[in-house]
């Protein structure tokens, strides 16, 4: 990856452009790459990433079972906010590993991902705190998904009284997995009787 769509390729010791399953089901899709992931070139592999192994891990999941990326693959310099102009020149990348992967179920993590996401949906984007944890059932670059926003695991580090919120969102989570899981018998005739 040679990217040079924006200025973050000046700064950038490598590009993150995200790891997991081919087939995933469940996509994470984050903010951009900290320092430890620039280094490395992995995604989530530093303080936030630890937090997000065990939320999985709380749910029954491994990172490996899923495919996490970024809206922005390339570290923006002091961590500061990727800009709306870097995340619009790296959304092909990300609408690519969409069409590719075909996840059943997206979780947005952070506000900066779920902003992007959401307006990809065509949905209006409020705040985090107005939509996190709820399951819109959503169109995005031709592809059916669950898109479920939550709390950007670096926000509930910083600021603890978060970290429930963001619990009960993967809680969320487990259970859209269950249902979509959830094998639906068709009734036969027997089932009438049954009743009657
Ligand atoms: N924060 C993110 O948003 N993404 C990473 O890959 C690491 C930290």
């Amino acid at each position: 990856m040679n990217c040079k769509k924006c200025e973050l390729y000046k700064y950038r010791k490598n590009p993150v452009p995200g790891e997991g399953r081919r087939d995933a089901e469940i996509m994470f899709v984050g903010e951009a790459p900290g320092a430890r992931e620039d280094e490395t070139g992995r995604p989530f592999v530093g303080a936030a990433g630890k937090l997000l192994t065990e939320l999985l891990e709380k749910i029954g999941l491994k990172r490996e079972d899923v495919y996490i990326t970024n809206v922005v693959k390339c570290r923006p310099p002091n961590n500061r906010d990727p800009t709306e102009e870097e995340i619009r020149a790296c959304s092909p990348y990300l609408m690519k590993q969409i069409q590719l992967i075909k996840p059943k179920i997206i979780v947005a993590l952070g506000r900066h991902a779920g902003k992007f996401l959401f307006e990809q949906a065509g949905l209006k984007w409020r705040s985090m705190k107005a939509v996190h944890g709820r399951v819109f059932d959503v169109m995005i670059n031709g592809i059916k998904v669950k898109l479920m926003a939550t709390y950007h695991p670096a926000a509930a580090l910083y600021y603890p009284k978060l970290r429930p919120a963001l619990e009960k969102d993967f809680d969320v989570l487990k259970k859209t997995i269950h249902s979509m899981h959830e094998v639906k018998k068709p009734k036969t005739i027997l089932d009438y009787f049954d009743k009657a």
